[in-house]
C-alpha cells in the first residue's frame, strides 16, 4: 500500500500532484509519502506487537534525517553500520539506546563513538573485532553490549550482491567459530555477551530462509545455555522484500507471524531491522525528459536523472516501474530510459513500454524511496539531487539540491603545483 496515484491523469503523491513539487524544486527529485513511510514503519513493528521486541530501521536504506526523526518517533530504533550513521542518527534525535551497529569492517574511532554514545549492543563479526572492542572499552573504563552475527549458511534464494549469509559471504562468523569467539568474550571484561544476530540478505520473497536462520540461531542459543552464556537479544536483520514488478513478497503479518512461531518463546527481545520493506514503495524519482531520441532503430529517452541518482539499474540490472506524471494518450513504444553520464551502463530502465515522451515530460521511476537518495554519488560532476516529503496537501525540502559550489568543497589545489 502507498499514496502515489493518478487523480485527473496527474500522478499525485497524497494529494499534492507530482508536477507541481517539480515545478517549485525543479528535477531531478526524490519524493516520499509521510503516510505511506508511517504506515509500514507501523504495520512491520506492530505484526510485532505481541511480543518483546525493538525495531531497529536499518537507516542505510535511505538515511535522511526527516525519516530518522519519523521513525524515531514512533518508538523506533535504527540499525548502523557506520560512525556517519552514528552521527546521523544521533543528530535525527534517536536514542541511543535503541540503536544495533552491524558492519564487517568497524573502525576503531568507530567503535570509540559507538562506546562513548552508549549504544544497546554491537554485531561483532570477527576474532579481531572482539579484540579490538574489548580494548578500546577498557581503555575507556566501559563495558560493550556484544552480540555475534553468525553466518548461518542458508540461501535467501535473492540476487547474489545482496545475499549475505552463505559461507562464502564475507559477512558474519560460521556458527562453530561464533561459540569459540563467545566463550572468548566470557573471558574480555571489557564486553558483555548480551545478543546473537544474523542477517542472510536482502529482498527476500519468501520466509522460510529467515526461519531457517532462526532455527540456527536457537540451536546456537541452546549450545550457549550449556556453557552458562545467555542471551537476551536475538537480532534477526532484515531482508523481508517488495513488489517493484511482479514479486509477491509476504505482508509483514505472514513475516511476522513466521518467525513468532519459530520463536516459541519470550525469553528473548527480538530485534529486527527492516529497510527496504519500510521506505522501498514510500518513494519515487522524479527525472524530466531532455531528448527522444532513435539510434539504429533503438529508442531512447534520455531524462535528467541518472545512474549516479539511482544506481540499482546499472549496479543490479534492478528493475523499477516508469510511469508518466501526466498520463499521455496514444500509442506507447519500446524504448530505454537513460541518463547522461558517459557510461553505457547508465540507464534507469531498458526496453520498456512506455508513452511516447517528448522533452519537457516528468516521469517517475517508482520505488525508489530505499537504496536511492542513500547510494548516490556526484559521479560526472552531477551535484546531488533533492529530497522532498510529502504530508497530505503539504510538502517540504527535506534536502536541498547541492550546489556546484558543493562539488568542489573541501578540495584544495596543492602549492607545489605553483613551482612549475
Ligand atoms: N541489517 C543489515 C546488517 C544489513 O546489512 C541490511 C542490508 C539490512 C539490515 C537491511 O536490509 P533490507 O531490509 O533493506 O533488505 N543496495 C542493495 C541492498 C543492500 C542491502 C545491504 N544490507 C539494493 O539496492 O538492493
Amino acid at each position: 500500500m502507498h499514496h502515489f496515484h493518478y487523480k485527473q491523469n496527474e500522478l499525485c503523491c497524497e494529494d499534492v500532484p507530482v508536477s507541481a513539487i517539480a515545478a517549485k524544486v525543479g528535477t531531478p527529485v526524490y519524493v516520499y509519502s509521510h503516510a505511506t513511510l508511517k504506515q509500514h514503519f507501523d504495520a512491520f513493528d506492530g505484526a510485532f506487537g505481541d511480543v518483546k521486541h525493538l525495531t531497529c530501521y536499518s537507516m542505510k536504506s535511505n538515511s535522511n534525517k526527516a525519516l530518522l526523526a519519523l521513525f524515531a518517533g514512533r518508538g523506533g530504533g535504527v540499525d548502523i553500520v557506520s560512525g556517519g550513521e552514528l552521527y546521523r542518527a544521533l543528530n535525527a534525535g534517536v536514542d541511543p539506546s535503541k540503536i544495533v551497529f552491524s558492519g564487517v569492517g568497524k573502525s576503531l574511532s568507530d567503535l570509540e563513538y559507538a562506546l562513548s554514545s552508549n549504544i544497546l549492543m554491537f554485531n561483532v563479526e570477527s576474532p579481531q573485532e572482539l579484540l579490538k572492542l574489548n580494548r578500546v572499552a577498557r581503555e575507556k573504563g566501559r563495558k560493550a553490549r556484544i552480540s555475534i552475527r553468525v553466518n548461518p549458511d542458508v540461501d535467501p534464494k535473492t540476487h547474489p550482491y545482496i545475499s549475505t549469509g552463505l559461507k562464502e559471504n564475507k559477512f558474519g562468523i560460521g556458527v562453530e567459530e561464533a561459540i569459540r569467539q563467545y566463550e572468548k568474550a566470557t573471558t574480555l571484561n571489557g564486553v558483555e555477551v548480551v545478543g546473537v544476530s544474523c542477517h542472510i540478505g536482502s529482498q527476500l520473497t519468501q520466509t522460510s530462509p529467515f526461519v531457517d536462520a532462526l532455527k540456527k540461531l536457537k540451536e546456537l542459543i541452546a549450545q550457549l545455555a550449556k556453557m552458562n552464556i545467555s542471551i537476551r537479544y536475538l537480532d534477526l536483520g532484515g531482508g523481508l522484500g517488495i513488489t517493484y514488478d511482479d514479486e509477491v513478497p509476504p505482508h509483514p503479518k505472514q513475516y511476522a507471524q513466521d518467525i513468532k512461531t519459530e520463536l516459541a518463546s519470550s525469553e528473548w527481545t527480538l530485534i529486527l531491522e527492516p529497510g527496504r520493506v519500510i521506505v522501498g514503495n514510500a518513494g519515487i524519482l522524479v527525472t524530466k525528459v531532455l531528448y527522444a531520441k532513435t539510434s539504429h532503430e533503438k529508442n531512447f529517452f534520455v531524462v535528467d536523472a541518472a545512474m549516479n541518482d539511482l544506481m540499482r539499474p546499472s549496479l543490479y540490472g534492478a528493475y523499477h516501474a516508469i510511469q508518466p506524471v501526466k498520463k499521455i494518450p496514444g500509442e506507447r513504444l519500446k524504448a530505454d530510459i537513460v541518463g547522461p553520464i558517459c557510461e553505457s551502463g547508465d540507464f534507469l530502465a531498458k526496453d520498456r513500454l512506455v508513452e511516447t515522451l517528448a522533452p519537457e515530460d516528468l516521469i517517475a521511476v517508482m520505488s525508489a524511496g530505499a537504496y536511492g537518495f542513500s547510494m548516490s554519488s556526484t559521479y560526472n560532476s552531477r551535484p546531488r539531487v533533492c529530497e522532498v516529503m510529502v504530508r497530505e496537501d503539504r510538502f517540504e525540502i527535506i534536502r536541498t539540491r547541492e550546489t556546484f559550489a558543493d562539488l568542489v568543497r573541501g578540495e584544495s589545489i596543492p602549492g607545489f603545483l605553483g613551482e612549475d
